[in-house]
């Protein structure tokens, strides 16, 4: 039984690495530096907008975010809309069914983002978790580790990485990308310099497009990572404390025992 438990885990750990070592061979992802990265990092509200605005005026054509409630964009510590840009920002950019009117009708912040059940793109609400990663040689997830790699880099390094080669495949075309396992993907490269106009005048290079899409897509996945780094802080900060207190009242209470082990010796 436990031969057969112990095959079974070796097999199951061998495919495990032999994939994750063939996605990891062929795809490259490159290293971007986010705000949020590290244990002290959080999100760039004004990076959070301008992603906000690329998913809006680009991707949603084709994936849709129906894990995310739209009044989440009005919580601090992430995109922070204020709440009458929340509830006008639900209402100009999305319909949805309401079964009880048995009609389409303007999206409430009450509302998620809508799915997009279209055109065969998957939802994009936890593609930043789902795709965290195991980066690194052998697919180890060293570089996650270490260079605090992961989601926002492979989403980024995915949409500046396309080759410009194209080809069809059973009636499917296919873009080269580098960032892609398997080197061809089926998206097509849905940005480029300059296709999204900030009210700012922020950069908006294919490179700066792809980093705020990706940062945005992080907080869609994960909108409380503030709030958890804090509270791990907090945590870390007081069992530190713990520890010395119990250092030194643990001394004090073997302090007489030694002092008469010591006195013992002695004599
Ligand atoms: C014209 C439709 C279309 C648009 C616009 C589009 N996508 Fe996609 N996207 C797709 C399709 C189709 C796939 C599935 C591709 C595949 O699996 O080969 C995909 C896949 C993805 C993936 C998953 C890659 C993976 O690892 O499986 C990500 C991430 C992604 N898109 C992000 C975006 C972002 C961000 C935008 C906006 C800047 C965007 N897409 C715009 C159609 C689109």
């Amino acid at each position: 039984m436990i031969k057969t438990l112990t095959l079974s885990a070796a097999v199951a750990l061998g495919l495990g690495a032999g994939s994750a070592m063939a996605a990891g061979g062929e795809s490259h992802v490159e290293d971007f530096a986010f705000s949020f990265e590290g244990p002290f990092g959080s999100y760039d509200q004004f990076q959070l907008q301008r992603g906000l605005q690329i998913f809006t005026e680009v991707c949603s054509g084709c994936h849709g975010l129906r894990y995310v409630p739209l009044r989440t964009l009005g919580d601090p510590g992430g995109v922070g809309l204020p709440e009458d840009q929340v509830r006008a920002y639900a209402e100009q950019n999305f319909e949805v069914f309401d079964p009880e009117l048995d009609d389409t009708r303007p999206a409430r912040p009450t509302d998620n983002f809508p799915a997009n059940t279209g055109v065969g793109a998957p939802d994009l609400s936890l593609m930043a978790k789902a795709r965290a990663g195991f980066h690194g040689p052998y697919g180890l997830g060293i570089n996650q580790v270490v260079k605090g790699m992961g989601g926002p880099e492979y989403i980024a390094s995915v949409l500046s990485g396309y080759t410009g080669e194209e080809k069809e495949e059973a009636g499917v075309t296919l873009y080269e990308n580098h960032a892609f396992p398997g080197g061809w993907i089926g998206m097509a490269p849905p940005l480029e310099d300059g296709s999204v106009e900030y009210q700012d005048g922020h950069q908006n290079d294919l490179h700066h497009l792809a980093q705020d899409v990706a940062a945005f897509l992080m907080w869609a996945a994960e909108p409380k990572m503030m709030a958890r780094k804090q509270t791990g802080l907090v945590a870390v900060l007081f069992l530190g404390l713990l520890t010395v207190l119990l250092y030194l009242t643990n001394k004090r209470i073997w302090a007489p025992v030694k002092k008469r082990a010591k006195g013992e010796a002695a004599e």
